[in-house]
């Protein structure tokens, strides 16, 4: 029997509610036997059509027709009842067309029960899909320069022991050197003996030891970490950052290798005309030690952006990217029982600032940007 609008006389929310959920089972029913967009129509003007639909007698029967005092919540249902016949109507039409559209454009149907009708034609919620942050970015191709020259990837903790940090590297306790560090030391250590004390690695260069103790040589290995130092945030400094460091142990290492494979990576990373220049310099665990420039990126090595001067190398034409050297004998002394007799290995490493060369590489002015989280900065690296 089709469904006819039934006068109301009770109005309690019990009666309401049955004579409501009873004109919509009657309507989904009648969308359920649609087959032709004749058969649409029909459906659509029996419970839509302003004059005499369905609808509208229901705004009749139930609503005109209450007494006053109960027409807000009949008002109340039939808003629903509207709404949800109204939905039924939508998704009648969006059924016809997924029938005809071809099997591949809509695999799945997919129906689960809302409490109502789903419009599943409708576009779904859009996640917004993350990039690579630039810092990351250049981290991951600075590292697979080197993976293709055939170094592994190591990597160690971010909290760390003196032992680690400083002593197995060469640094003494209490030697100047570890000035040079801007510590960021972990509260309440005191009570321990000092190499078990733990900072927040101020390189990372302890990975180095940590990787020796563990494999034998020859090892050729990249370390990318954050490090932290006691460094007030400004346009070029902060308090976390990151550090990618190199580390090849084998017999008969030289500095020529060092040179060579360095040279190969800046070229590979910067560009093939960039040309390297090494500088004597001073690290405990590396004798001896140097720190190598590139031909500025920015102006070429001239020194000058047109009439300017440039500022990224401040005039100089050469950028510092890196410090480096010769694994000091002292070093290899921590971990001989694992394969390392200075007499026997010898080894280089490096390590470099990732942060400033995203800096520069991105034209960013202000190293803040990064840590920031802005997602209208990060976006523009999407
Ligand atoms: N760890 C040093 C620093 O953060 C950088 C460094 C210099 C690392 C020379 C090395 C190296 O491996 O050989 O200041």
């Amino acid at each position: 029997m089709a469904y006819t609008v039934p006068k109301l006389t009770d109005y309690s929310a019990a009666a309401l509610e049955k004579a409501a959920s009873a004109c919509a089972d009657a309507c989904a029913s009648e969308m359920g036997t649609i087959r032709t967009d004749a058969d649409l129509k029909t459906f659509r003007d029996r419970w839509l059509a302003r004059k005499n639909g369905i609808l509208t007698q229901i705004n009749d029967l139930w609503l005109k027709s209450a007494p006053k005092a109960e027409r807000p919540v009949v008002g109340q249902k039939v808003n629903w009842l509207k709404k949800h016949v109204e939905g039924l109507v939508e998704v009648a039409g969006n059924r016809l067309l997924l029938q005809r559209a071809p099997a591949t454009q809509y695999r799945t149907v997919v129906s689960l029960d809302f409490g109502g009708p789903v419009d599943i034609t409708l576009p779904g919620a859009r996640r917004p899909i993350g990039a690579e942050h630039p810092v990351i970015r250049t981290m991951h191709e600075i590292v697979s320069v080197f993976q293709k020259l055939g170094y592994s990837v190591a990597e160690g903790p971010v909290v760390e022991t003196d032992y680690y940090n400083f002593e197995a590297l060469n640094f003494p306790p209490d030697h100047p050197a570890r000035d040079t560090q801007d510590t960021l030391f972990i509260a309440g250590q005191e009570s321990k003996p000092q190499r078990e004390r733990l900072l927040l690695r101020t390189h990372t260069s302890p990975v180095q030891i940590r990787t020796m103790e563990k494999m034998r040589p020859p090892i050729r290995i990249v370390i990318p970490g954050t490090v932290h130092r006691n460094d007030p945030p400004d346009a070029s400094h902060s308090p976390m950052f990151h550090q990618i460091e190199g580390l090849a142990v084998d017999t008969n290492i030289t500095f020529g290798d060092l040179k060579g494979t360095l040279d190969h990576a800046m070229k590979a990373l910067f560009g093939s005309n960039v040309k390297t220049h090494f500088r004597p310099s001073f690290f405990p665990f590396t004798e001896p030690s140097a720190e190598l420039y590139v031909t500025c990126f920015i102006c070429g090595g001239s020194g000058k952006r047109g009439a300017d001067a440039c500022r990224p190398c401040k005039q100089t034409g050469w950028i510092e990217v890196l410090g480096c050297g010769m694994v000091d004998p002292n070093v290899f002394e921590f971990v001989k029982d694992n394969g390392y007799d200075p007499k026997k290995v010898s080894g280089f490493a490096f390590g470099m600032g990732v942060d400033r060369l995203a800096l520069l590489k991105y034209g960013v002015d202000d190293l803040q940007y990064f840590f920031q989280g802005d997602v209208r900065f990060l976006e523009q690296f999407g």
